[in-house]
């Protein structure tokens, strides 16, 4: 039995059916109500048991009461993988062999799919292995919102629209979930930067907050049911995220409903009493000791001292069991999810996310994809063909099964044909990581001599999750790409004009140096444990690219608003969000500037053309169906995301140009016409007005466009919500 409580529960279920008077509740009986089960729990435990279920014992658990048969909390890392063991006393790892997992892409990466359906095998792999590892709480998804594309943890969040955000992380909990084990969605709220992140203090307006920051939140706790939260780091409006009132209580246990428990991030408490009266349930850290915790002794002191209600710890106490009962913790003789782990299935659903969420960026003269038969010799060049990346980046590291590594998957697919060779062309070298640090050896001009030499040039490029690049702890510095690889690509791009670049990054890269003359280039954001078996999937056309970008590329950086605002990264530790509601493609449309790459923006190998936009009366929910032929006009089956568009003619307050309400993700065979449709409900032309603290739909006329890209309309059509209503 593996939380080794079976005794106890016995000792509990003797007192059903005694015989003698009115017959006492017992706790672990499944077969009463949770909240009577939980009232029964709490009146048998001391203070000090109660207090002891409140915070950390070691970095990863909470200790159980095992007098009453309450097992201990098992936590783990993270968003990509369940993460390896760490030793109890540092961060170490603990050195086991049973600690392997699917490593899967990157939550970016999964946003790039557009695909909710998706999302939600992604989270049934994480929940199962969870499982099979005896934890209780996932510390995943992360939600946070890519307000600048230098943050350090872009690759672990869903990219830059909460809309998009929403949909991602609600399958995601709920593929987690499914499998008895509990979805911890991290970090509210605007952890946005990882510069400063344990002390920066976020000033935002209301409208921002509801309408940009708090909606991915929302959706997973209403609709996806996560069962815990992770409070942020950073300050909001001046007062830490996990002893902040107003998000916590106000917010989230009030106006939300929330009824599960709240979280710190790993030692993000700040005082005992400021946490304990706004919203704080349970205290996460790293360092010993643990007795010490200002939700430990200096809890259990003040309550002692009357300085706070006993009903108060009650109710965090309430929380953590009602997790418990949820994953029917405490249900006598429960036999614990079973789960998978390192399943093929696990494998190919980690492959499938990588595949669907590779995004085309550009195509010239259809040099992709590559036709085996045809090329004799392929040279790959680039570091990032032949690092591994799973085991970097910080708290979402795997230690995975293994990794495909691009040139890996090139050769497994064209290998027993094609003559593939390999030259470094860059890499970051041992001395020192910076920016324009160069490896000692002559790297470029023997690339450019082997891309000469080749048949086709496949460059893999981009970062990795080294300090300063994707990492947790630090933000990038610029957008441009380290060790000198713009000089390679442009060097390579002009001894061999058949060179295709793989980008491997979790957000923008600036391309000046060569993008005019680099026929193709393809986008990844860390695509897992089968990267390279995807990349070569794509890069040969046994899978058409379906992705789309989950945040805009800018062409220079002051073009995004943050920068170009100056609010970023702060000043004197505080933050002041100035662009309000204008993040990302909001911007953009606003100030009229042309991205590099836009919001939504992909390409296939084949074309799509829209048709017959069709507006048909919603029921139920549902205000209108948003109906669309797309015609898949080329030779080539095809997966389109039709994206829809919400814009409204005359609000009272200001709104951005166009925001993301809806989207659909069809199959379209060659020559074939599919329709996609789109349900909007009043959400969908809603904005948060703070006046009445409220969300509104106003009457208005609104325009409904439907677009392959937040820059490439097809088609539009006027809507009055209020009419025939
Ligand atoms: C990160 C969290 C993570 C936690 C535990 C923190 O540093 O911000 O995302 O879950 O550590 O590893």
């Amino acid at each position: 039995m593996r939380f080794g409580f079976r005794s106890s529960l016995i000792a509990g279920l003797i007192l059903i059916g005694s015989g003698c008077g009115p017959q006492p509740l017992s706790y672990n009986d499944p077969r009463q109500p949770a909240e009577k089960r939980i009232d029964d729990l709490i009146a048998r435990l001391t203070l000090e048991e109660k207090i002891s279920l409140l915070h950390a014992n070691t970095k990863f658990t909470v200790a159980g009461v095992p007098r009453l048969g309450i097992p201990p909390l098992h936590l783990s890392d993270g968003p990509h993988g369940v993460r390896e063991e760490i030793d109890p006393n540092d961060w170490r790892a603990a050195g086991r062999t049973d600690d392997y997992a699917t490593w899967m892409p990157s939550l970016e990466h999964l946003a790039a799919t557009w695909n909710p359906q998706l999302g939600e095998s992604y989270g049934r792999v994480i929940g199962q292995e969870a499982a099979v590892r005896g934890k209780n709480i996932i510390l995943s998804p992360g939600m946070n919102i890519q307000r600048t594309p230098l943050g350090g943890r872009n690759f672990e969040f869903f990219g830059e629209d909460p809309y998009l955000a929403a949909r991602m992380a609600v399958a995601d909990v709920r593929g987690i979930q499914a499998q008895g084990v509990a979805s911890c969605i991290k970090h509210f709220a605007a952890n946005n930067q990882e510069q400063d992140r344990g002390t920066v203090d976020v000033e935002m307006d209301e409208r921002t907050l509801r309408e940009i920051y708090l909606p991915a939140f929302r959706a997973a706790v209403q609709e996806g049911g996560a069962l815990a939260v992770m409070g942020a780091y950073n300050k909001l409006r001046g007062t830490y995220c996990c002893e902040n009132d107003y998000l916590l209580n106000t917010i989230l246990k009030g106006e939300w409903g929330f009824t599960g428990l709240v979280m710190t991030d790993w030692g993000a408490a700040h005082d005992t009493m400021q946490s304990a009266l706004h919203g704080l349930d349970l205290e996460m850290g790293t360092n010993k000791p643990f007795d010490q915790y200002y939700f430990a002794r200096p809890l259990l002191l003040a309550v002692q001292r009357g300085e706070l209600p006993v009903s108060l710890i009650d109710d965090k106490v309430r929380r953590h069991l009602r997790l418990m009962m949820a994953l029917h913790m405490l249900d006598a003789g429960r036999t614990p999810p079973a789960g998978a782990i390192n399943t093929p299935d696990h494998q190919a659903t980690s492959r499938r996310v990588a595949e669907e969420g590779i995004v085309l960026l550009k195509n010239d003269g259809d040099l992709l994809p590559l036709d085996a038969g045809k090329l004799k010799t392929i040279v790959v060049i680039g570091e990032n063909a032949v690092r591994k990346l799973a085991h970097a980046g910080g708290s979402a590291q795997i230690k995975a099964l293994y990794e495909i590594t691009p040139l890996q998957g090139i050769l497994d697919r064209v290998g027993d044909r094609v003559n593939v060779s390999f030259s470094m062309g860059y890499k970051e070298p041992r001395s020192s990581r910076t920016m324009n640090a160069r490896a000692p050896e002559d790297l470029i001009p023997r690339a450019v001599a082997a891309a000469k030499q080749a048949d086709a040039v496949i460059i893999v490029a981009g970062l990795n999750h080294e300090d300063n690049f994707d990492s947790e702890g630090s933000d990038r510095k610029s957008l441009a790409l380290p060790y000198h690889q713009d000089e390679l690509i442009a060097a390579v791009t002009k001894a061999n004009p058949k060179t295709v670049v793989v980008l491997i990054s979790g957000g923008a890269i600036t391309m000046d140096a060569w993008l005019g003359q680099t026929p193709a280039v393809v986008q990844a954001f860390y695509p897992g444990m089968e990267t390279g078996h995807a990349l070569a999937a794509v890069l040969f056309g046994d899978v058409n690219p379906s992705g789309k970008l989950p945040c805009t590329f800018p062409k220079k950086l002051n073009d995004s608003p943050a920068h170009a605002l100056d609010a970023y990264p702060g000043k004197n530790l505080k933050e002041p969000y100035t662009e309000g509601l204008l993040v990302g493609y909001r911007w953009f449309d606003a100030k009229n500037i042309e991205p590099l790459f836009p919001f939504g923006y992909g390409l296939s190998y084949t074309h799509f053309d829209y048709g017959n936009l069709k507006l048909t009366p919603g029921t139920g929910d549902s205000l209108v169906t948003v109906e669309c032929d797309i015609t898949n006009s080329g030779k080539r089956d095809g997966e389109e995301v039709a994206e829809v568009y919400v814009s409204q003619r005359h609000p009272r307050l200001p709104r951005p140009p166009k925001e993301l309400k809806g989207f659909a993700k069809i199959l379209v065979r060659a020559g074939e016409t599919g329709t996609a449709r789109i349900p909007l409900n009043t959400a969908s032309f809603s904005y948060y007005d703070p006046d009445s603290k409220s969300w509104v739909m106003e009457h208005d006329t609104f325009d409904v466009l439907v677009g392959a890209s937040s820059r490439d309309i097809r088609l539009s059509a006027a809507f009055d919500p209020y009419q025939g209503r």
